[in-house]
């Protein structure tokens, strides 16, 4: 297939596009790199073993993104520019919403414009919300305790809608648990542009001396040892999921599906400590301090729908997703180069 991969430099975009890449896919990327660097994508074309063609704009410019869709006579959109940042999200919602919602909105336009038919969406499992049960299923109803939560909660909602009245629309909802780990060459990885808000990419700065000690939040959860507990993806096989929903949608008539992409298992904060120090033979200082306001005591998914209309399930290990990011962090101290 023809596919535009857009936020294609990003931490997931990236992997996602080596994989398609190499699968013989013909991928092109938009990104704006607002929240990535120009130097991943010269390494994104290394691994995929030819020159991925790019442009930088805002996908939410209806205008650019109908010239290049013109252009490109695209099978498929694989649809992942959009801010991230939770905590931003709240200090500065209106750029959230304008970013996330513009853009999907301009991909959405622009598809029926030009008969693109296939779109793979990166949804989240925040839009299960505050107290959902676990495991979780697609059933559950959505909702969301920030703005960016919404985002995601709406884009769906966008789409849903958009399947009703395009019909000829082939739309897949991907809800992603916890995406950690790089590529194991460690040439690509996840390259935060200021403090980490995440778990592991700040676990991996202690490891490797760019930060003092972790703050792990909260000890005092019912969960096993008190800790906070989450469904942490290996990216590979997070990407691995997208090629897989790629298949389904272009192979099945549904309109619209929603898939959870996580493994099914809940690993606590200081598993996930004690992991990350065995994989690289170094201490992990950490103190315990307040509850993060707005987190959970577990979330992890429930896989099965994946695995049944997928036929894709994640193979890799806490050890797996451990190792993999302290090459890139150990390789790339400081991301990837200006
Ligand atoms: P990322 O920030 O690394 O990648 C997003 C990319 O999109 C960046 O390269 C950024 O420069 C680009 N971008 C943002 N807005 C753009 C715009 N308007 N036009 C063009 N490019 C734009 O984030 P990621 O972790 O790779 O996440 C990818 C997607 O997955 C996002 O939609 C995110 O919300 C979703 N997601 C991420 C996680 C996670 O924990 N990483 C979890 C669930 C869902
Ligand atoms: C994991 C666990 C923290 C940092 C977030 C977004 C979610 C999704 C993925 C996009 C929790 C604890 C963390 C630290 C800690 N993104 N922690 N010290 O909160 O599950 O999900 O990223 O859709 O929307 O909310 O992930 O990695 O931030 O936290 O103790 O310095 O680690 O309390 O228990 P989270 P996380």
């Amino acid at each position: 297939m023809r596919v535009l991969v857009t936020g294609g430099a990003g931490y997931i975009g990236s992997h996602t596009v080596v994989q398609l890449a190499r699968a013989g896919h013909e991928v092109s990327v938009v990104d704006d790199f607002s929240n990535s660097r120009p130097s991943a994508m010269a390494r994104v074309s290394e691994l995929a073993g030819r020159d991925i063609p790019l442009e930088s704009f805002d996908v939410g410019d209806v205008e650019r993104l109908g010239d290049l869709m013109d252009r490109g006579r695209f099978d498929a959109v694989v649809h992942f520019a959009a801010y991230k940042a939770v905590g931003e999200s709240v200090e500065r919602p209106i750029a959230y919403y304008r970013n996330n919602l513009g853009a999907t909105l301009a991909v959405v336009e622009t598809m029926v414009r030009y008969a693109v038919p296939h779109l793979v969406f990166s949804s989240s499992a925040t839009v299960y919300g505050a107290d959902a049960p676990v495991p979780m299923t697609e059933q559950l109803p959505t909702s969301a305790t920030n703005p960016y939560g919404w985002t995601k909660v709406m884009n769906e909602q966008i789409l849903r809608d958009a399947v009703v009245a395009h019909p000829e629309l082939r739309v897949a909802l991907l809800r992603y648990f916890n995406p950690v780990g790089s590529h194991p060459s460690g040439r690509i990885g996840e390259d935060p542009s200021d403090v980490p808000n995440n778990l592991m990419p700040y676990l991996a700065q202690v490891a490797v001396g760019r930060r003092e000690k972790l703050s792990v939040f909260g000890d005092d959860y019912d969960t096993p040892d008190g800790t906070g507990v989450r469904d942490y993806i290996h990216v590979e096989d997070l990407a691995a999921g997208h090629l897989a929903a790629l298949d389904r949608i272009s192979a099945h008539d549904r309109p619209l599906s929603v898939w959870n992409l996580g493994t099914g298992r809940g690993t606590s904060v200081l598993e996930l400590v004690h992991a990350f120090e065995r994989a690289s033979g170094r201490p992990v200082p950490y103190e315990v301090v307040d509850r993060r306001p707005g987190d959970v005591a577990a979330s992890y998914a429930d896989p099965t729908l994946a695995e049944r209309e997928l036929g894709w399930r994640a193979t890799r290990s806490v050890e797996d997703m451990c190792a993999d990011t302290w090459r890139w962090q150990q390789a790339n101290p400081d991301g990837y180069p200006v």
